[in-house]
């Protein structure tokens, strides 16, 4: 007889053990074990040792199966439970690892693999191509596509949180804490009273001495800072939307600014000059020309689609120089200057601030991170097996992400979602611009170090998100390429690998919609194409996410800054605006209350935060890909340091994309 010494390991989430019995069997290359009954209970966080004997040696240990069972005294409960991983000893001495992060139900018997990551046409065994099939057929059924909107990237199917299933969900942790912030975040804030106030601002001082709870320091800077222009200009490079500047080299047709109406703003040079010498930049909101803004309160609001004209001056300072509110342009639709009157200036920014608002929510943070990191979750989960080195590489990545986007459905721009009712972008508008947004989407606009060139942003100095993102994607893609260069050693390898064939296709196909002008490939064919793509899918989950949501509350929650929504058309002359008009183009009271509690609950982290960089759930067990992930944690732990010292001479520290501060997935 020979033993094999067997561990199982019991995750360390609530509720994880279980009073189930546990059977398990253990397959090599030379024959099965019996089924074996586990006599200890699985406690939360715990280690059951087990031996398991056999007559002869099992030859190389490949699979493990295990099947629970309700315990006998104990039939009526059926008591779920938290495997995450197996660890075997051999007779012959070796350690052999199963990750399994798997719910076993009582009702089904389940394989797990041994750990090293394995391509299907290295997968030479029948079992082993088996067992590929059967995970992937159960996966099949359990994430589902679902279409969302005509002209957006389809979802996983789920009509509530409850039908997803066990693996993707909340810990119990994150769960209760999220559900309790999001009734409570009114309340956390004080602004209980306040929810259904329809009356107007009277005055900012009013606004101050209400919101005056859980502000962060930023906060307080914006609020002190807000109105003045050098400040506006900085939001573009360094707020929570640094998506949408461009370098401008000739004014657009429809924007006609001319020399006279910039000469006081510029130093020395012409317009033109300043043009040439890259010192001119352009922020367009296009995409919101036509949108119908939203009915709140019963009264119509509205939304402009403004023209911002920005120069970078000598003392490296952005400065918006002109705005035009709407995109054609006409007598009706002046150019506002910093030389008009405080308001007129004031309330055009607004009307900047608000489109904003509507290009940051829907397009840089709904779509371009939560929903594309669906895509790539759901379709990995349903191409991709476990043993898969891509599975490995990516799944951390894509921690809650279903949940949390099922929750926005159903909370945010559901009918009576938060967006939907409280932003003039809400509404029947919604879906009419993230269309839009889908439409003009562009694989390489993903991609950080295309994107700043393709904008002209390369070196415009003070762009901290630039220089950050691109150290990160630096960082990530090495990483990246190191891990996936173990498992393709050639570009055939890419080429003959069909599951990542399909993984990709179903991306292109229920992402991007098949469009191919995005430039998203639908194939693979080279091992720099997979390395590039994989980096983007990881920068998207994580790092870009965490540009465009942490700061939401520090940025939006003094509400002038970022106003969801405003209810006065923009001004079609000069002259007429004063405080009184700001005050009445601000949203209601209960519509700034409900739109400041919900960038707090979306800027919030909880307390089982996972980080960028920390790998919890294991794997991988080969030496090389655990190595590479050491040193990957390393680099952003250095990278960290370089940026507290930078942000140490700024009056403002830019601190979103510090590696401490980026969550591994699109989980808020
Ligand atoms: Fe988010």
């Amino acid at each position: 007889m020979v033993n094999y010494k067997v561990e199982l390991h019991t995750g360390n989430i609530l509720h994880a053990g279980t009073y189930n019995s546990i059977y398990i069997q253990l397959s090599g290359t030379k024959g099965e074990s019996e089924w074996t009954y586990i006599k200890e209970t699985a406690c939360q966080d715990s280690v059951i040792e087990h031996q398991v004997a056999c007559p002869s040696s099992l030859g190389l240990l490949e699979f493990v199966a295990i099947e629970t069972k309700p315990y006998a005294l104990l039939a009526y409960i059926n008591d779920d439970w938290f495997c995450s991983k197996v660890v075997v000893t051999t007779p012959e001495g070796s350690t052999r690892h199963f990750p399994c992060y798997n719910w076993l139900s009582g009702s089904e018997r389940l394989v797990y693999r041994e750990a090293s990551g394995k391509l299907i046409f290295n997968d030479t065994c029948p079992r082993a191509l088996k067992e590929r099939e059967e995970e992937l057929k159960i996966r099949h059924q359990a994430y589902q596509w679902s279409i969302y909107a005509d002209g957006l990237p389809n979802i996983i199917k789920a009509g509530s949180v409850s039908d997803l299933p066990d693996e993707v969900r909340f810990s119990f942790t994150k769960d209760s804490e999220f559900k309790f912030t999001f009734l409570n975040a009114m309340v956390e804030l004080n602004l209980q009273g306040l929810s259904t106030n329809k009356e107007q601002w009277k005055n900012l001082e009013e606004l101050s001495h209400i919101f005056n709870c859980r502000k962060t320091k930023v906060y307080e800077y914006i609020e002190k800072n807000w109105k003045k222009d050098e400040f506006f200009g900085y939001q573009f490079l360094n707020g929570i939307n640094p998506m949408m500047i461009n370098c401008c080299t000739k004014l657009p047709d429809n924007f006609p600014v001319t020399e006279d109406m910039v000469k006081a703003s510029l130093s020395e040079k012409s317009l033109e000059e300043e043009m040439q010498d890259g010192n001119i930049f352009l922020v367009d909101y296009k995409r919101l020309q036509g949108i119908p803004a939203n009915v709140i309160n019963g009264k119509k609001h509205y939304l402009a689609a403004p023209l911002c004209l920005l120069y970078m001056t000598p003392e490296e300072k952005l400065m918006p120089i002109a705005i035009q509110l709407k995109q054609e342009p006409s007598e009706e639709n002046p150019i506002f200057l910093p030389t008009d009157s405080e308001y007129d200036w004031l309330l055009a920014k607004t009307f900047v601030r608000n489109a904003d608002f509507s290009e940051h929510e829907l397009n840089s943070h709904l779509l371009r991170t939560h929903l594309l990191a669906e895509v790539f979750a759901v379709s990995t989960l349903r191409n991709l097996p476990m043993v898969h080195p891509i599975y490995k590489l990516l799944i951390s990545h894509f921690r809650y992400t279903l949940q949390i986007n099922t929750m926005a459905r159903e909370s945010l721009i559901s009918k009576t979602g938060a967006i939907t009712l409280n932003a003039s972008v809400g509404g029947p508008g919604m879906l009419e611009f993230l269309k839009k947004a889908v439409a003009e989407l562009t694989y390489s606009s993903l991609c950080i170090p295309e994107d700043i060139t393709a904008r002209g942003m390369d070196d415009i100095p003070n762009f901290y998100y630039r220089d950050d993102g691109l150290k990160l994607w630096d960082i990530l893609h090495r990483f990246v390429h190191s891990v996936i260069g173990r498992y393709y050693t050639s570009d055939s390898d890419v080429q003959k690998d069909g599951e990542l064939q399909n993984w990709i296709k179903d991306i292109f196909f229920n992402g991007f919609l098949s469009n191919a002008s995005t430039g998203i490939p639908n194939s693979f064919s080279l091992v720099t194409e997979l390395v590039k793509f994989l980096t983007m899918v990881i920068f998207t989950a994580s790092v870009q996410h965490a540009a465009v949501n942490n700061g939401q509350f520090d940025f939006g929650g003094w509400m002038p800054n970022f106003p969801t929504a405003l209810q006065l058309p923009p001004p079609t002359t000069k002259g007429q605006c004063t405080e009184k008009t700001m005050l009445q183009t601000f949203p209601d009271i209960n519509t700034t209350a409900k739109g400041i509690a919900t960038v707090y609950l979306l800027s919030k982290p909880s307390s089982d935060i996972v980080l960028l960089g920390d790998y919890k759930e294991e794997h991988f067990f080969e030496k090389l890909p655990i190595q590479k992930i050491k040193d990957f944690k390393q680099e952003l732990e250095v990278f960290s340091a370089e940026i507290k010292v930078r942000n140490q001479r700024l009056e403002l520290p830019y601190t979103y994309l510090e590696p401490q501060n980026i969550e591994t997935s699109v989980a808020l």
